[in-house]
């Protein structure tokens, strides 16, 4: 290895272009920590024409992939260039060549993350993603690292910036959707294209990689139960907020032994739950474990430097594998295959807002339903046109029965909010 460890990036976009500026700016002490210089040797880009906001030497960058898969120097591969197929086919052609990996591709690791695991110790190789999940916030080396020793219950997260963003101003400030929307797609949190933020599919990624590594489970995306905003009423965050909770798009995961439980939704966080201090882009990660009871992890989900701190750290551990010849042992291959929790395992309390006909009787039918099916109501709140309730922890099963026998009764047209509700203090 020398004193100059080589490293390849593929990519030069926004994370790319902040693992650069690291890397120089740190160097004395990497260079401290490792006994070794880390070197860009060579990059991968896709547009020769493009401004780079970074100073690199000549003939680093190149169009080539093959000049920086096989190039002999390179040690580790960087791959930050996103999308899946194009990424897999490069990090399996390292593996081949016997180079460590390192990613920020959630997409890629949510949909191939245990395969690319078996690869990569198959071929006594490195594989590592710190950056995929919550940008700056180190929270997977947090669950295979810090909290290895304890037995992790349940995980509730907020892993997505542009949702969080979006709803904490629609909470404060009224702003529509549509506005608050606009506004983080100039801040530059959204995705190119936000659906995959606004739909939940990128937080329900990230959960998939977190309930994979917090229950060493083989959590698929598929499993993930998946709602996300674009359909919340600025009606439901005022009665939420009247009611004591702020609305949330919650990633929630908890291991039922057998089977693994996992969600996205918003939901009503009550006010005093640690994560309703979420506020604007940041993102926070909510840990229950046997021993350590309640851990929280709170940071920067995105950004250039932040999520590059989790690169570059993912670098260094690398390099310290390889001087201690401890390279492709990490055991982050799942351990079991737990399939999805039944309707029946999944216990949450529910907000539920009705809308009703102009008549006395609806509430005491409505009550009568409840209590007929065995779910006791914590709070109700009676408006013009709407009936606003919160049941006590129930199966997902009995809420779908119980929807279903709510649009039968007389007098109730329909059901204008359902959300799941968490953090109430003795549920
Ligand atoms: N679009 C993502 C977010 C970026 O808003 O959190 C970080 O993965």
């Amino acid at each position: 290895m020398g004193n100059k460890i080589a490293v390849g990036l593929l990519g030069l976009g926004v994370v790319g272009s902040g693992v650069i500026r690291i890397i120089e700016d740190h160097q004395k002490k990497l260079a401290h920590q490792l006994g070794c210089e880390v070197q860009i040797k060579r990059v991968l880009i896709r547009d020769p024409n493009k401004d780079r906001n970074v100073s690199l030497q000549d003939g680093v960058l190149t169009t080539n992939p093959k000049d920086v898969l096989e190039d002999p120097d390179i040690d580790i591969i960087v791959e930050v260039m996103g999308g899946v197929d194009e990424a897999y086919e490069h990090i399996s052609q390292a593996f081949q060549a016997k180079k460590h990996v390192i990613t920020a591709n959630k997409d890629l690791i949510a949909l191939h993350g245990p395969a690319l695991e078996k690869l990569a110790g198959q071929h006594e190789c490195d594989l590592f993603y710190e950056a995929s999940v919550a940008g700056g916030i180190p929270i997977l080396r947090g669950l295979t690292d810090g909290l290895v020793s304890d037995q992790i219950h349940q995980i509730m997260g907020i892993v997505n910036g542009t949702t969080n963003y979006i709803l904490t101003k629609m909470d404060a400030d009224g702003a529509t959707f549509h506005d608050a929307l606009t506004e983080a797609q100039k801040l530059g949190f959204a995705e190119a294209d936000p659906t995959a933020d606004v739909e939940g599919l990128d937080a329900a990624r990230k959960m998939a990689i977190l309930a994979r590594l917090a229950f060493s489970s083989n959590v698929n995306l598929q499993q993930v139960d998946t709602e996300g905003i674009a359909n919340i009423a600025l009606a439901d965050l005022e009665y939420g907020k009247q009611l004591g909770y702020t609305m949330k798009l919650i990633g929630y995961a908890k291991d039922h032994d057998q089977s693994v439980e996992v969600s996205v939704q918003p939901t009503l966080l009550s006010k005093t739950h640690p994560l309703a201090e979420v506020k604007n882009e940041y993102n926070a990660v909510y840990v229950n474990g046997a021993a350590i009871g309640e851990t929280m992890f709170y940071g920067p989900g995105a950004g250039s430097l932040p999520t590059a701190t989790a690169v570059v750290s993912d670098i260094v551990e690398v390099i310290k594998n390889i001087q201690l010849g401890a390279t492709g042992r990490r055991v982050t291959v799942p351990q079991f295959n737990k399939g999805a929790a039944e309707p029946n395992q999944c216990f949450s309390q529910y907000y539920l807002r009705l809308q009703v006909g102009e008549n006395e009787e609806v509430f005491a039918a409505v009550s009568k339903l409840f209590l007929d099916i065995g779910i006791r109501l914590e709070k109700t709140v009676q408006k013009p046109g709407e009936l606003i309730l919160v049941t006590e922890s129930t199966s997902l099963e009995n809420l779908e029965q119980i929807k279903q026998q709510l649009v039968q009764l007389e007098h109730v047209n329909g059901i204008a909010g359902c959300y799941r509700v968490e953090g109430e203090e003795g549920q």
